[in-house]
């Protein structure tokens, strides 16, 4: 796993919303999956400047979501469609038909799963997933001991990311599953970048570097990509 380390999350955001725009460059429609969560915060804000100043033009490209908490829409605050919303989507000109994203609220989560499937695979799947990592190796909702086998599917939440949930909400929530992208989906990207941001990322980044792929850690079943890009700042990178 190769570990390119930069001085901070700014230097992250630039670098990761650099190969985001590389990658539209090469291929206009391309298909980008962009993590919710905080960290691709300051790459949303990179690459809404750059369509701003015409450094990237998404006219063509297409976006799917990588997971939802179930049970909340974009009208609860720290949803993931709020949080993507708010800092990007709402910021740029696109097209309803350029967006997927899951609906946590459907009343028929497999179904949502399929379309989201469908999505992709009408799209030539997926050119980028920039993905965050969650305080116990999460990957999306691709909880510890998560299969490699899914696509798009519900998972029951791992108690961490249970009590990790309460920093994106503004009222006490009860979120016990998920609906994401499947280990599947995102190993048949065409490229994968992982980021990370922090101290508190450390422990979970130097783990997932170390050890072999196993499912106990989920960002560890990435380790099989070809084209597997790792990008963290100095501080996530303390403990390698
Ligand atoms: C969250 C989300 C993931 C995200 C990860 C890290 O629970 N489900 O999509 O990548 O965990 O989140 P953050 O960037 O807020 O640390």
């Amino acid at each position: 796993m190769n570990v390119e380390i930069v001085d901070d999350y700014q230097a992250l955001s630039a670098t990761v919303a650099q190969r985001i725009i590389k990658t539209v460059k090469e291929k206009p429609d391309a298909l980008i999956c962009i993590a919710g969560g905080d960290t691709p915060l300051g790459v949303f804000s990179a690459l809404v400047d750059a369509s701003r100043k015409g450094d990237v033009d998404l006219t063509q490209a297409a976006f799917v979501g990588l997971d939802e908490w179930l049970g909340l829409s974009k009208a609860d605050k720290g949803s993931c469609r709020e949080m993507v919303w708010g800092h990007f989507f709402d910021h740029l000109t696109l097209r309803e038909e350029q967006i997927c994203f899951f609906d946590g609220r459907t009343a028929a989560p497999a179904e949502e799963c399929r379309r989201v499937d469908r999505f992709i695979s009408d799209r030539g799947g997926i050119s980028l997933v920039v993905l965050g990592i969650g305080m116990n190796g999460h990957i999306g909702f691709n909880e510890p001991g998560a299969a490699t086998d899914t696509y798009c599917h519900i998972v029951d939440l791992d108690a961490v990311t249970q009590s990790v949930s309460a920093k994106y909400f503004d009222q006490p929530r009860q979120v016990k599953q998920g609906i994401t992208l499947g280990m599947k989906t995102i190993l048949e990207a065409n490229s994968v970048i992982l980021m990370a941001s922090g101290e508190k990322k450390a422990a979970i980044v130097a783990q997932t570097v170390r050890e072999p792929a196993t499912p106990a850690i989920p960002a560890t079943l990435l380790k099989s990509h070809p084209r597997l890009q790792v990008v963290v700042d100095k501080p996530a990178a303390s403990r390698l």
